[in-house]
């Protein structure tokens, strides 16, 4: 694995690769590797020639209150990692590299982006997009891997790519948890053991939403107040930003749960933000069907 720190030493790599006709998968992090990265990583290692990761805490995504600082960083840990699945490059540039200081040119998407946690962490996607343009155009690849974890910042990514017309494929790639059911993140390093063992509250309250609607719940605020009651009731202490449900594709609150939706949560368990997520398809209602069954 080649580990590069600087635009050009990318460049030069890159068109060495493309020259060779060689397809580059491409899956940017900002390090802190787990199980939910690496299932990124084995994606782009069976579906394309060269696989490029990047690490980099991106500043711009993070807002003035938030974790940039005390952002969990185990680079040495991530290199072993990345080494063991033969990725074939890692770009990690620092802050410098990829923000100069005359820099004053960001890339906003402004639909998808005022809903979820863009309506609590303002600027946020604009820093996601900005950096991802960025990564783009550094790496050039042909398919790059999102985690469907972040679904909001996959889908933001799609229209971009869709917008500006990169020529690059995304793949949204399933949500990895742990065995309890919490989705993995690099910020459950964050909680304290009391309040990990209470963490798997979120993918139950999601999983509890998935059941009513199969059941055939269709008032949308109904769902929201069975899954809220869950988390307050097995976590007191959780403080919770949103519970939504949401069109797949456009974000916005529904009233009533028809076809395709996605049940949607971020929530503060001690200082840890968590998000996590589950896409449901409401059962096609026939007449009398609750009678049937
Ligand atoms: P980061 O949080 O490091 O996540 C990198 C990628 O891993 C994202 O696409 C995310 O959705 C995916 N991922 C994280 N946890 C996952 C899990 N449990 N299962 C599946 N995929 C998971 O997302 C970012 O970094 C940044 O915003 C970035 C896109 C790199 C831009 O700075």
């Amino acid at each position: 694995m080649i580990v590069s720190r600087s635009i050009r030493g990318i460049r030069r790599i890159i068109q060495a690769v493309k020259k060779k006709g060689q397809v580059i998968g491409f899956v940017p992090t900002m390090g802190a590797l787990h199980e939910g990265h690496l299932s990124l990583v084995r994606a782009a290692r069976k579906q394309t020639d060269y696989v490029v990761v990047s690490i980099f805490v991106n500043p711009t995504q993070f807002g003035s209150g938030e974790d940039f600082r005390k952002y969990p960083r185990t680079f040495s840990y991530d290199k072993e990692l990345l080494e063991k699945e033969r990725v074939n490059l890692l770009f990690y540039p620092d802050v410098k590299t990829m923000y100069t200081e005359d820099f004053s040119t960001y890339v906003e998407e402004i639909s998808l982006s005022k809903y979820l946690c863009g309506k609590s962490r303002p600027g946020h996607f604009r820093g996601v997009c900005t950096v991802v343009a960025k990564l783009f155009n550094i790496i050039q690849p042909d398919v790059a891997y999102f985690g469907q974890k972040d679904y909001q910042q996959a889908q933001i990514i799609k229209r971009m790519v869709a917008d500006l017309n990169f020529p690059i494929r995304i793949k949204v790639m399933p949500i990895v948890r742990h065995k309890d059911g919490l989705a993995m993140s690099s910020r459950n390093q964050y909680l304290a053991s009391n309040e990990r063992k209470v963490a798997p509250v979120l993918f139950e309250a999601l999983s509890l939403g998935k059941r009513l609607i199969k059941e055939g719940h269709k008032d949308a605020s109904f769902i929201k107040e069975k899954m809220v009651e869950h988390i307050k009731k097995k976590c007191r202490s959780a403080r919770i930003d949103y519970v939504s449900v949401v069109d797949h594709k456009k974000l916005v609150d529904v009233k009533v749960v028809k076809g395709k939706v996605l049940l949607a949560l971020a929530v503060y368990i001690g200082r840890a933000r968590l998000i996590d997520n589950m896409l449901v398809s409401a059962r096609k209602r026939k007449m009398n069907d609750r009678q049937e069954n």
